[in-house]
């Protein structure tokens, strides 16, 4: 059987870059399990440099991202003289022929912006590639909290009273957005509207916490959120596997974070560092009634379909442990560690999980190519042209 180059994509300018690298690795480990897949890695670096080579392969070399850059290929997508989309690496002698690989398929390993947020799925769009997780709009509206809590708002998903505004509004009248959130009252909390991983997420108490709490949000993004906080918090995550018409859900989590909130601390850095997602502390399956993790899992499927998700994603949800009402926080079109965790406990191995995901990829790009992508007519034709006036030559 022929094996099929899986190009798993990682790193990028994002401030959860590290936490990608550890993803990707524990899925091109999982995957490589598998004499049906030969391994390529793509690296983007903090900078925004396309690299690949067989040093991406071995962890160790990460701890030095300067010298690691410099025992890798600088490459980029190409197409080549018969068509087909692949990874061309640049060489030195001016003769030299360009080292050049099919790809089979691209597994998108990036965390955060530019990356997971469909930028990164555009440029696979544009070559045609199969690549796996979510496509440009869903990946965009997942990364966009703002957006999606209204998409999932306007289909009757229960999601946390809040609201949102730019800096540049903030900065002609603050007063009006203290207004704002002393309506909610306090504690309330402020995030970013794109980033992930809790960074530049902090709860407010009074104002001058408020306005602290703004001003850090704003170092990050241009975008933010103010939410009622919700107390006593009980998180509850799932993740969703599929597409729109046809996904499954995975057991529920409880992540236990020592902190008020769930910190980047708590997420990554509980155990070892290498360990990603999966070194968090967390209760699988979540220790909660029956009747609420149906209700999170049927509402995680409802909302992967409502903005178009493909391939995996885990959802998570904050719940009032008093009355155990439950909102629709965020959706991880990228989720950490690709939630193989979750899946294990479902009884699905990661390498089966990354399997599926391939596979999904490829379906959801046959269907795509199935579609009519170009028409036969020649709108530039001598004769269409000469219609139009005021071009040099075209009279
Ligand atoms: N409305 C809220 N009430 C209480 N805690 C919250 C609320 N929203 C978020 N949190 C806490 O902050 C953490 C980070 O917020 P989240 O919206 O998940 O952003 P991120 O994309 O950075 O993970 C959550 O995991 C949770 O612990
Ligand atoms: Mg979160």
């Amino acid at each position: 059987m022929k094996q099929k180059t899986i190009l798993t994509a990682f790193g990028g300018a994002s401030p959860e870059h590290e936490v990608s690298v550890i993803t990707a690795h524990q899925a091109m480990a999982a995957l490589s399990e598998s004499k049906n897949f030969l391994l390529k890695p793509l690296y983007i670096s903090k900078s925004g440099r396309w690299l690949t080579g067989d040093a991406l392969l071995d962890l160790k070399n990460f701890e030095n991202l300067k010298s690691l850059e410099n025992m890798c290929t600088p490459c980029n997508f190409a197409l080549n003289d018969f068509g087909l989309t692949v990874l061309r690496e640049e060489t030195k002698g001016f003769f030299a022929k360009s080292a050049e690989t099919q790809i089979h398929t691209v597994l998108a390993a990036f965390h955060g912006s530019n990356g997971e947020n469909g930028s990164f799925q555009g440029v696979c769009e544009m070559f045609n590639l199969p690549y796996t997780g979510s496509n440009v709009l869903s990946s965009a509206m997942g990364m966009d909290k703002v957006i999606a809590k209204k998409v999932c708002g306007s289909e009757g998903i229960p999601v946390v009273e809040g609201f949102d505004f730019f800096e540049t509004d903030w900065a002609k009248n603050p007063d009006d957005f203290f207004a704002k959130a002393e309506e909610l009252e306090y504690p309330v909390i402020v995030k970013p509207v794109h980033l992930g991983s809790s960074i530049g997420v902090k709860v407010a108490k009074n104002r001058s916490d408020l306005e602290q709490a703004i001003e850090v949000a704003f170092r990050y993004d241009r975008h933010l959120l103010i939410e009622k906080v919700i107390s006593p918090l009980m998180e509850i995550n799932c993740s969703v596997l599929g597409s729109g018409n046809s996904s499954e859900v995975s057991v529920c989590e409880r992540p236990l974070g020592k902190e008020e909130l769930l910190s980047f601390q708590d997420k990554y850095l509980a155990e070892e560092g290498t360990k990603g997602m999966a070194a968090a502390d967390r209760e699988i399956p979540a220790n909660i009634p029956k009747k609420l993790t149906e209700q999170i899992q049927e509402t995680a499927r409802k909302v992967f379909r409502l903005l178009g998700c493909s391939g995996l994603a885990r959802l998570d949800f904050l719940v009032d442990a008093n009355s155990n009402q439950f909102y629709f926080n965020e959706i991880n079109t990228i989720p950490g560690s690709f939630s193989f965790y979750l899946w294990k406990e479902s009884g699905m191995s990661f390498p089966e999980l990354l399997n599926k995901l391939i596979d999904n990829a490829n379906e959801e790009h046959r269907l795509k190519n199935r579609q009519i992508q170009s028409y036969e007519t020649n709108l530039l034709s001598k004769k269409a042209v000469t219609g139009i006036k005021g071009l040099k030559g075209t009279k």
